[in-house]
């Protein structure tokens, strides 16, 4: 009987222990991770297609079936100048991600409202958001950009990603 009081005592004694020393942090980690999770980690795929138009000037961008070849030269020159120091236009990653595709994945408005105003766009758009998350700093900042440099630029990504699909 004794034993068994012993045994049945130690064994609440236990109980206790393991759930005095484990139990209160294993549950505040779970719980703070999971805030964590639902804080920062909004269920945006970077890489998935979107339809949105983002955010800012741009509501409303014409693109031709084909490629504006001026336009386009003249956007790779822009984009040597003002873009290759953080972009590659192939695949690899910079300080920024490659650009390779992005016209397939994001609407012309989106692109240009990113180039243009990069500040806006990443505090207020859930996609770039999301991208400034994943590359940390330095972020973009866009600045010292025209319109129509911006256009520009759109149709050199553009022409890119006929040639290298
Ligand atoms: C100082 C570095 C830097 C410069 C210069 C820069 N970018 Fe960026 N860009 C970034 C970073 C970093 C991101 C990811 C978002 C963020 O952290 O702000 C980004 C994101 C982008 C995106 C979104 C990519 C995606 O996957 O959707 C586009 C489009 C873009 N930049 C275009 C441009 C263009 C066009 C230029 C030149 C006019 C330019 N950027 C200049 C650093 C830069």
């Amino acid at each position: 009987m004794s034993t068994f009081i012993r045994f049945f005592s130690l064994l609440g004694l236990s109980c206790i222990i393991i759930q005095g020393c484990q139990s209160p942090n294993a549950e505040s980690n779970t719980s703070a991770s999971n805030t964590q999770q639902q804080v920062d980690e909004p269920s945006v795929d970077i890489l998935a297609p979107s339809d949105s138009k983002g955010i800012g000037k741009f509501t409303d961008v014409k693109v031709g079936n084909t490629i504006d070849k001026e336009m386009a030269t003249a956007g790779e020159s822009v984009f040597q100048m003002k873009c290759v120091s953080c972009h590659s236009s192939g695949t690899e990653r910079l300080i920024g991600p490659g650009l390779k595709g992005i016209t397939k994945i994001r609407t012309a408005e989106w692109i240009m409202n990113m180039t243009y105003n990069s500040e806006e766009m990443t505090n207020k758009d859930p996609v770039a958001k999301a991208l400034k998350k994943e590359y940390k700093l330095p972020m973009m900042i866009s600045g010292g950009i025209t319109d129509e440099e911006c256009r520009q630029v759109l149709e050199f990504l553009r022409k890119t990603d006929l040639q290298q699909n």
